[in-house]
Formats: structure tokens, C-alpha cells, sequence
């Protein structure tokens, strides 16, 4: 054999060895939110081949124009404006399409507008990429969450909502501030709908596994109640102030959804306070909202059973009463 045969039977070796897929990610909706996460994305480093796609489509494409020329200060990434036919083979499709709050208004009252978009993209999203895990962002987003599994006829694992990934990261940013420690080392949940009537998990707040008011105890520090309270409110109405101030809010969710975008590719099992299909979890059923969830390679690895007090119990069932009635008016089935 000559050296020339040498080298066309490696290259045709090489060409019969199946190559792994590059690991894809696809974005629908290139607003604020979008844009910020692809932009995290980008510089993670974590996905090979990222697709950006809005119905603006001169809107994508300036987007994946300008964090391609930030692809020489990161990773080698592909990364271009496509349509819902390249999500086909996306490990995670994030959806972020859709309206956001006006100021003052709530995340429900949104709900119309956006389910609408859902029915035009979500069947299309399912037929494109049956095998993937759809992450919602847009609200109200336990709604959306729940309608985009009706409508793709997707396994309820493979469909995720941010759901309170972000008010959990406000709630412990604030006791961080208040306590004096890391927010890292701060463990506590809001559980819920990711709105108004979210719920803190007081009774398992915990600070290197002492409760909120045994730290205080071991520290010579009082346990404000109404501090408690103060932080609640202000966790649970960060948006607001927010929109008032910049109009949007974008750069934490995207951390978020970043967050849960990381375990997923890595296949992590991370605990994160995600919105997903809840089965039997005192006597609800049926509907979405947040609970500590293992986020792996599958989507939803498992919803943890936290133990709650009994105001917590019911609040939680006021609070997915409020979103299964309004599941219930899109008339989804
Ligand atoms: N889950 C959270 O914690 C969280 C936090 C902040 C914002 N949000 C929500 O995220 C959503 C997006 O917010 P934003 O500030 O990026 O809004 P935005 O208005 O900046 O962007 C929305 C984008 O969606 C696009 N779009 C509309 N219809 C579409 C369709 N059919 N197909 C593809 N693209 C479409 C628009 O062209 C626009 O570019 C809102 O619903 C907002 O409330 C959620």
C-alpha cells in the first residue's frame, strides 16, 4: 500500500466510526430574556451548537451576529438565527417567546397572550424534536409549563419550567444579606406558583443545618419575625420593583435557566426548585408548579416530598388552586 492509500483508508475508517451529535441548544424568543441566556450560554462554554430563533427574524440574526463575534474570547461554538425545524436534535430547548409584564401587571393576566403563542409553536417544537427537554421561562410560567406538555404530548419529564429558580436565588440573596453569609450556604425554597402566591419554606430554612432561628441562637443574634417577613415580601415583589426601575427583568432568570440548562447536560441530578407535572403531593395532582426537583440528563430525575408545616400546606394549596384554575380556562384538553 502506498502512503496515499494509507490515508484514504484512515479517513474512510474515520468516516465509518459514528460521531457523536454536537451538543445543540436551541433558543425560541431573542428578547431580553433569550439574549441573556444565550449570552451566558455562549461563554459557558457548555453547548457546541446554539440556535437562536424569534419571529423577529432580523432580531435573531442581529443577536447571533453580535455573540458570534464574541466566539474568539470563548468557546468554539456554532451558533446561528434558524427556524423551529433546528431545535430538531436540541438536548434543551428554552422557550422565552412571548409578552412580558407591563408595570403593574400581574404574571396570570399574561396568560392568554402567551398561551396563544404556545399553540402555534409548542406542536411544531414536538414534531421537530420528540426526544428533547422543552425549558420554559416564559409567563405565568407553571401555566405555560403545564400547557406546553398538553400540547407536545411530551413525557411530563422532559418539560420544565423555571418556575421559582429565581425567586429561590432572591429569597436566599436576601437572607445572605440579612444573616452575614454566603448566599451559597443559605438553604432554603420558595415553593409554589413563580407569582404572587408563591410560598416560603420557613420550617427547613436552614443556615449549615441549623434552623433560621437556631443560627441566630448560636450566633447571639435576635430572630426578627418581621425581618423575616419584610424579605418574603421583598423576594416575592422583586419583579415589580424592578420593572418599575428597567422595565424587564432578564439577567437572573438567565443565570437560572442556565443553572438548570448546566444540569441537564451534565446529567448533574441537581436539586433545584423547578416547575413540573406534580403527582399526588397532599392530595394535588395534576397541575405545575415548583417543588425541589432532580434536574439530570432526563429532565425531571424526581420531585422531592418536602415535609411542610401545616400553614405552608396550606398555602400551597391555595396557591396551585389558583393555577389550576387557571389552567383550566385555556381548555387545553
Ligand atoms: N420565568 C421567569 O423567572 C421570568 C423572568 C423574567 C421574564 N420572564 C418572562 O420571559 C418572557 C420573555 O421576556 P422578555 O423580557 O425577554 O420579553 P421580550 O419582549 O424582550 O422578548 C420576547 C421575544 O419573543 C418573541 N416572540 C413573540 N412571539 C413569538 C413567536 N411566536 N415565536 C418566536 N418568538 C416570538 C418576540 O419577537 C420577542 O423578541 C416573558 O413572558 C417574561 O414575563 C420570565
Amino acid at each position: 500500500m502506498t502512503a496515499t492509500d494509507l490515508l484514504v483508508r484512515d479517513a474512510m475508517a474515520a468516516e465509518a466510526v459514528p460521531q457523536p451529535r454536537p451538543m445543540r441548544v436551541a433558543i425560541v424568543g431573542m428578547g431580553n430574556v433569550g439574549a441573556s441566556f444565550a449570552y451566558a450560554l455562549l461563554l459557558s462554554g457548555l453547548a457546541a451548537e446554539i440556535v437562536l430563533i424569534d419571529a423577529n427574524r432580523a432580531k435573531a440574526e442581529g443577536e447571533a451576529m453580535d455573540l458570534n463575534h464574541a466566539v474568539p474570547f470563548s468557546h468554539p461554538t456554532r451558533l446561528w438565527a434558524g427556524d423551529l425545524s433546528d431545535c430538531a436534535g436540541a438536548v434543551v430547548t428554552v422557550l422565552a417567546a412571548g409578552a412580558n409584564q407591563k408595570p403593574g401587571e400581574t404574571r396570570l393576566e399574561l396568560v392568554k397572550k402567551n398561551a396563544a403563542i404556545w399553540r402555534q409553536i409548542v406542536p411544531e417544537l414536538a414534531r421537530h424534536n420528540p426526544n428533547g427537554i422543552l425549558l420554559i421561562a416564559t409567563n405565568p410560567v407553571d401555566v405555560l409549563t403545564y400547557a406546553a406538555w398538553k400540547l407536545s404530548g411530551l413525557p411530563a419529564a422532559h418539560v420544565i419550567g423555571s418556575g421559582t429558580i429565581l425567586d429561590t436565588a432572591r429569597f436566599r440573596y436576601l437572607l445572605s444579606q440579612h444573616f452575614g453569609v454566603d448566599a451559597r450556604s443559605v438553604h432554603a425554597f420558595i415553593i409554589g406558583e413563580h407569582g404572587d402566591s408563591e410560598v416560603p419554606v420557613w420550617s427547613s430554612a436552614n443556615i449549615a443545618g441549623m434552623r433560621l432561628p437556631e443560627f441566630c441562637r448560636a450566633q447571639a443574634m435576635s430572630y426578627d419575625a418581621e425581618a423575616m417577613r419584610q424579605i418574603f415580601l421583598q423576594t416575592r415583589d422583586a419583579a415589580y420593583r424592578i420593572i418599575e426601575r428597567k422595565g424587564a427583568t432578564y439577567y437572573a432568570v438567565a443565570a437560572g435557566l442556565m443553572r438548570i440548562t448546566q444540569a441537564i447536560l451534565r446529567n448533574q441530578k441537581t436539586v433545584l426548585s423547578v416547575s413540573s407535572v406534580i403527582r399526588e403531593f397532599h392530595g394535588l395532582d395534576d397541575v405545575c408548579f415548583s417543588l425541589p426537583t432532580v434536574v439530570d440528563r432526563g429532565g425531571v430525575e424526581d420531585v422531592l416530598r418536602l415535609e411542610l408545616d401545616d400553614s405552608e400546606v396550606s398555602k400551597l394549596r391555595e396557591s396551585a388552586e389558583l393555577l389550576r384554575k387557571t389552567i383550566q380556562s385555556l381548555d387545553l384538553s
